[in-house]
């Protein structure tokens, strides 16, 4: 019974270690015309990849959390969507939400299930396969309360004062940011993206200022950083509202100065962009609340622009973005049934318009594979859409996990946490080499440990498993 349109040449890779994953797998997918290659290699054993055809791989998380385990940055190199499966308390842990990775089946998967992952998977690796489109698509809005944002991004394209914007997420912040750098007369210049809510504590300097030629360990040559590669451009700071309030300091100095100093540098650079923030957070409360500075605040803001989420924007919103985005992805005129696009007009979308571009795109793939609008399975796309509806399908960063999910901890643990998290990945769970990294004890790492709830994995054949009266 094939209940999803999977049945094509298809290459699956399995990493299943010492698992029965791969016959389980195989078992699910009977009816389907997949190619399996089990990956149990080193990825240079493997065969030449066939960039032309479509590929997903499943990995046992077991094989991942084996430090030898290099199948990862192939994957990654090759850009093939990655399932896990993991026990339940596995798909918990932080080191399986690097964006790469973040699908995860639990161990005890359906066959129902798997279909479905792959399914939406393959739509992605479908849509990667296709050249991208010449033209990309215009912003499109058929709603007065969007018409007249854009109007006024427009407008104030022309002055060069800074712009906040906020929106939730999906809602199309970073087009508008696009929009005010391409109808500026900055537009020959750079439009650099940046966000920061991803950048690693230590390396905020580096990346905003660069640095000089053997200013550390490895900086073999000089690097300009985000700061001097948006001059005469645009920089766009997204999530702004995650930048620590230290760093706050080091960019208010950098517009109230106009000048950067790379790292191991002396010389004063000027620096001339047009700064563009956003964020989904509500700014105000941050400042109240003694998060956000209050002067750096006021300074981002000179204009401020609100994006209003797709459900306030009406059916007939939806709708016509749904339609314009099944015809650019198709490439043709062809239009989506009637039954189809009345359904969408009365859905509700939490995760916005990336949501419904998400929808859009499942939509085309039915189409292209079946080659006609298949009812049955248009019906069967929409209900899996409306199924994996999240508020937002974007990864969960480690700081986003609500407190509410770890009780007893507060909003400054639950950074700690993050941080210890990201030490102990970094250092393959080791604990004396965590400790050095976070500049602590191996009994306080224990201790702190034990206080945020961090399970231990580091595994006995790694180190001998510590007790805090061992240690100093
Ligand atoms: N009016 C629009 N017309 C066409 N496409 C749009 C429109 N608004 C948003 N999109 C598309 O929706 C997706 C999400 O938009 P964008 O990344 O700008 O949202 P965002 O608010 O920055 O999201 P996030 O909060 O997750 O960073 C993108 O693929 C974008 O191209
Ligand atoms: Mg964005």
């Amino acid at each position: 019974m094939n209940d999803t349109p999977l049945n094509q040449d298809f290459d699956l890779y399995i990493w299943e270690g010492s698992s029965d994953l791969g016959s389980r797998v195989m078992r699910s997918l009977a009816d389907f015309d997949i190619n399996l290659i089990r990956a149990d290699a080193e990825p240079e054993l493997l065969p030449a990849r066939d960039t032309g055809r479509t590929a997903i791989a499943i990995v046992s998380a077991s094989v991942m959390t084996d430090p030898r385990f290099r199948g990862q940055d192939w994957l990654r190199a090759q850009a093939i969507p990655v399932i896990w499966v993991a026990a339940h308390d596995r798909a918990q842990d932080p080191r399986f939400f690097p964006p790469a990775y973040s699908n995860t089946l639990p161990l005890q998967f359906n066959a129902a299930d798997l279909r479905a992952l792959l399914f939406r998977l393959a739509g992605i690796a479908q849509a990667t396969l296709r050249p991208a489109p010449a033209r990309p698509l215009p912003l499109v809005t058929g709603s007065p309360i969007m018409q007249s944002v854009i109007d006024e991004a427009r407008m104030y394209a022309a002055c060069d004062n800074n712009v906040l914007i906020h929106g939730a997420t999906g809602v199309g912040k970073e087009r508008i940011a696009r929009l005010l750098h391409d109808a500026s007369h900055r537009a020959a210049g750079s439009f650099i993206a940046v966000n920061c809510g991803a950048i690693p504590d230590g390396l905020f300097e580096a990346h905003f200022f660069g640095h000089a030629k053997g200013a550390f360990t490895g900086a073999a040559g000089s690097h300009k950083g985000y700061f001097e590669q948006a001059h005469g451009g645009t920089l766009f700071l997204d999530e702004i509202g995650d930048l620590p309030l230290h760093q706050q300091v080091k960019l208010l100095r950098v517009l109230e100065q106009n000048t950067v100093t790379r790292l191991g540098a002396t010389q004063e650079i000027i620096v001339d962009f047009r700064l563009v923030s956003a964020t989904h957070v509500d700014l105000p409360a941050q400042v109240a609340a003694g998060r956000f500075r209050e002067d750096l605040y006021y300074r981002l803001a000179v204009i401020e622009l609100d994006i209003p989420d797709l459900d306030a924007r009406g059916p007939a919103e939806k709708v016509l973005l749904f339609r314009t985005l099944v015809r650019h992805i198709l490439e043709s005129t062809d239009e989506p049934p009637v039954w189809l696009t009345e359904r969408i007009a009365n859905m509700a979308f939490p995760g916005n318009v990336r949501q419904l571009a998400n929808l859009a795109e499942r939509i085309a793939l039915v189409r292209r594979l079946c080659g006609h609008w298949d009812d049955d399975r248009l019906e069967r796309a929409l209900r899996q859409a409306m199924q994996a509806t999240a508020p937002s399908r974007t990864p969960l960063r480690l700081s986003q996990i609500p407190s509410t999910s770890m009780p007893g901890l507060s909003e400054a643990d639950v950074i700690e946490r993050e941080r210890i998290l990201q030490a102990l990945a970094q250092n393959d769970w080791r604990r004396q080499a965590t400790a050095d990294t976070l500049g602590i004890s191996r009994k306080s790492l224990w201790e702190r440990m034990r206080r945020l709830m961090i399970e231990d994995k580091e595994t006995e054949d790694r180190e001998t498993v510590d007790s805090p009266a061992e240690s100093e």
